[in-house]
């Protein structure tokens, strides 16, 4: 049934390559609802892998919800397995620069972030449950303690050693052999990016940005009074080559930045592959135009493969790094960093100019958690929470959203997108559940002028019997309208 595993050159952990063989046997419905698969100690033998390995592939398609473990007994597929609705077509390019149009959707979507009696199904936050509060907080104490001067003095850029040589070596995980002189404190992943366009671009410019795309980066390019270029990305393999290649032909001189969410995108989950982000980094140094990299969610992997970044391909410098621990390990930390390749100086300078430093007594706690704090290990237990209930929202939104809503299927991160029928209007649908204490993202703020009108974000950060509940009554509420017509 199973040939031999051989590990393809460290692409993907064994077990990975294991659990993908079951998976596929499962949707190929070699192996049905109901049937014990293989042993542990028989796959082993059969694949001529460890046991542990094949105890880490089935322990990882239990949190894929593919497989139950019945005690005494072994591994079952089970027997409702996910219904996965089919994934969303996003394909709602605008190939030439557009002015931003910042819209009331937006407003009021940001109004109600402030709301704490709706339950925030829109947010991109992570789960305050699953962070290390306690620990964290500890290590601030205890560090503005240890260095109380340099506690409450300037840390300019930029910004604090030890924790630009940490976030060097965590770097090498990610492909890029970086030094911590060529690392900004940043205070936070969108501070990075302000000032990665503050240094490219002057009013009137173009950016190329992929879409759908997280909707405060739409905001800064109007703020700036810049003009945003549309690029269409998909579900998997994110923004499309070929028509960024279309789009810098065609707008040539116009495009002065390139901004790409590389690694489970917000709000696609998209992950690009290696090959493309290679040929990426070419295609825009070809055309001379910086690439903007934003990472964010780059360490949420849900396997334990840790995802290259574009900035790995590059050797000239055209590409600026952004990222931040925001997503990972606390967003109030305001902890962000940027790897700026030959805009180093411009950037170190810009950082000076609008903020002068980044809070140090947060710089410090950052660079002690990094350094001792056992953040590979915290990764591993949040990547594992989220791949869950990324598996049982994902399977919630199939059982009880309307017939022909589609819905994305990350590999990392946590906030899903969901592509509902047609006729069905999300703004509609965000009044109806904001009547009932629901708070969701509508589609239209993740584009310029108001795209995806049918489509909704929505973060599985946190799962239980309440979000449960309320992707039920979302489901119910979208149907309701077709229901009228
Ligand atoms: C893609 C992306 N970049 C940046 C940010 C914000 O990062 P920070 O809070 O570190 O500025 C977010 C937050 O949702 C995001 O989704």
């Amino acid at each position: 049934m199973l040939n031999t595993v051989e590990n393809s050159a460290g692409k993907l952990p064994l077990y990975e390559e294991v659990a993908q063989r079951i998976s596929y046997l499962i949707e190929q419905g070699s192996l049905r609802p109901g049937d014990r698969v293989p042993s542990i100690r028989n796959l082993s033998k059969q694949l001529q892998v460890s046991i542990n390995t094949v105890k880490e592939a089935y322990s990882q398609l239990e949190d894929r919800r593919l497989l139950e473990a019945r005690p005494q007994s072994g591994y079952y597929v089970r027997a409702r397995l996910p219904e996965l609705p089919a994934e969303p077509v996003v394909d709602r390019p605008a190939l030439s620069p557009s002015d931003v149009s910042l819209c009331d959707v937006y407003q009021m979507v940001m109004r109600d972030l402030l709301d704490p009696t709706l339950m925030q199904l829109g947010l991109a936050m992570p789960n305050p449950q699953l962070l290390p509060i306690d620990k964290l907080n500890r290590m601030l104490t205890r560090e503005t303690r240890r260095f109380p001067e340099q506690s409450v003095a300037y840390q300019l850029p930029p910004g604090n050693l030890r924790l630009r040589q940490q976030i060097a070596q965590r770097l090498l995980g990610s492909g890029c052999t970086l030094s911590p002189e060529q690392i900004v404190i940043t205070s936070g992943c969108v501070d990075a990016v302000v000032l990665a366009l503050r240094a490219l671009c002057r009013p009137g410019d173009a950016v190329a940005i992929e879409t759908p795309v997280y909707f405060n980066f739409l905001q800064l390019i109007e703020d700036m009074g810049l003009k945003a270029l549309e690029i269409p990305a998909s579900p998997r393999g994110g923004i499309s080559l070929e028509a960024l290649e279309y789009a810098l032909q065609h707008n040539r001189g116009q495009v002065k930045a390139c901004i790409v969410i590389s690694n489970f995108n917000n709000p696609l989950g998209s992950r690009m592959s290696d090959d493309d982000k290679r040929r990426l980094v070419k295609l825009v140094e070809t055309h001379q135009v910086p690439l903007i990299e934003d990472d964010i969610y780059g360490d949420l992997s849900f396997s334990d493969e840790r995802p290259t970044v574009a900035k790995a391909f590059d050797r000239s410098g055209n590409v600026i790094l952004c990222s931040s621990f925001t997503k990972t390990l606390a967003p109030g930390y305001r902890v962000g960093w940027v790897a700026a390749g030959r805009y180093q100086a411009q950037i170190e300078r810009g950082k000076m100019i609008t903020s002068v430093a980044t809070a140090s007594p947060p710089q410090l706690a950052m660079a002690e958690f990094l350094a001792t704090g056992g953040y590979d290990h915290h990764l591993r237990s949040i990547r594992r929470t989220y791949a869950r209930q990324v598996a049982q929202m994902g399977d919630a939104i199939g059982r009880f959203f309307p017939v022909g809503t589609r819905v994305s299927r990350p590999q990392g991160g946590f906030v899903l997108w969901v592509e509902m029928p047609e006729s069905i209007d999300a703004t509609r649908l965000y009044d109806r559940a904001k009547q009932v204490g629901i708070s969701i993202a509508p589609g239209q703020i993740f584009s310029i002028e108001g795209k995806y009108r049918n489509c909704i974000r929505l973060s599985a950060a946190r799962w239980d019997s309440c979000v449960a509940a309320a992707i039920e009554t979302l489901g119910k509420l979208a149907g309701e309208p077709l229901k009228e017509t």
